[in-house]
């Protein structure tokens, strides 16, 4: 089963890293790319972009702010009238840093946008989607969504539920049409972590973390093949698909030492 990516695709999280990556290839087979993010700036420039690389392309902006319920049925009432053809569930954020020490309001943020702004979108759009026999939603998840981890107890919360409503959700539209994949990245060079954090002070090693280009790029080939989960980069996938596959026991004992660690990290890297 394959999405129909030559048709009307909605891209959430488009105003920076992989979301606008993705657009930036979509654009190249798109019939009408609808980019959706708060910074209404940064999209209104990728809409240039794309449009001067390929002006009979249609381009809509939908300035929208995922956390909040009133502005996520605005967008689902705005796109009414559109058949809707592939949902890239892309925007989101994550908080790293030990739990008791997060801010609950940034935790409610990012609950929102990376659990009930994408799952509000996808009930949204799976109907028509079931109805005419054919689309596509690619769910953007994390090494996360698949391998706990300590400092980062909420987001692999948020992201565990994206794991597992796009696994479930796949399985449930089996034959209807509507292929249902999940992008689970590793450590990839964005914006992420200016907002999430980084407890443990050190950069992420330059052979474990990949480019936004070559992130979207493996994303769309998984996708366009209809493959469940996508996860891309050699070292990335081995741990990851590593962590998944270990049992729960032996896990634990082995990130256990990692947690009391992070602890003794200063406190200032512990927030989030
Ligand atoms: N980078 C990584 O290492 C990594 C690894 C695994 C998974 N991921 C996942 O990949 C996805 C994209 O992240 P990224 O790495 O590309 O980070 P990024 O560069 O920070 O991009 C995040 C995107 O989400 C949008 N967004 C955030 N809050 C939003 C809100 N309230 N309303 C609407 N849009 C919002 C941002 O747009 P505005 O700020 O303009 O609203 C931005 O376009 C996220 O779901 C993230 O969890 C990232």
């Amino acid at each position: 089963m394959r999405p129909p990516l030559e048709g009307v695709i909605v891209v959430t999280g488009a105003s920076s890293g992989i979301g606008a990556a993705l657009a930036r290839l979509l654009a190249e087979r798109a019939s009408a790319l609808i980019l959706v993010a708060r910074r209404a700036d940064r999209l209104l420039e990728l809409r240039d972009a794309l449009l001067a690389a390929r002006p009979g392309l249609r381009v809509e902006v939908i300035p929208a702010d995922l956390s909040d319920a009133a502005e996520v049925e605005r967008l689902v009432r705005a796109l009414e009238g559109e058949a809707v053809d592939v949902l890239i569930n892309n925007a989101g954020l994550g908080d790293l840093g030990l739990f008791e020490r997060a801010s609950w309001s940034k935790l409610d943020f990012m609950i929102r946008v990376n659990v009930l702004a994408a799952t509000r979108l996808a009930h949204a759009f799976v109907p028509g989607m079931v109805r005419r026999g054919r689309g596509g939603i690619l769910n953007v998840s994390s090494g996360f969504g698949m391998v706990p981890s300590p400092g980062a107890a909420a987001y692999v919360g948020t992201k565990h539920f994206v794991t597992g409503f796009s696994e479930s959700l796949r399985m449930e539209l089996a034959g209807t049409g509507v292929v249902v994949s999940q992008l689970c990245p590793g450590p990839v060079a964005t914006e992420f972590e200016s907002i999430a954090g980084n407890p443990t002070g050190y950069a992420v090693p330059w052979w474990f973390e990949v480019s936004v280009e070559h992130c979207a790029r493996v994303a769309l080939r998984g996708f366009s093949a209809g493959r469940a989960t996508i996860v891309p980069g050699f070292f990335p996938s081995i741990g990851i698909l590593l962590g998944a596959w270990t049992p729960r026991f032996v896990l634990r004992a082995l990130t256990g030492p990692a947690g009391r660690w992070l602890r003794r990290r200063p406190p200032a890297l512990l927030t989030g």
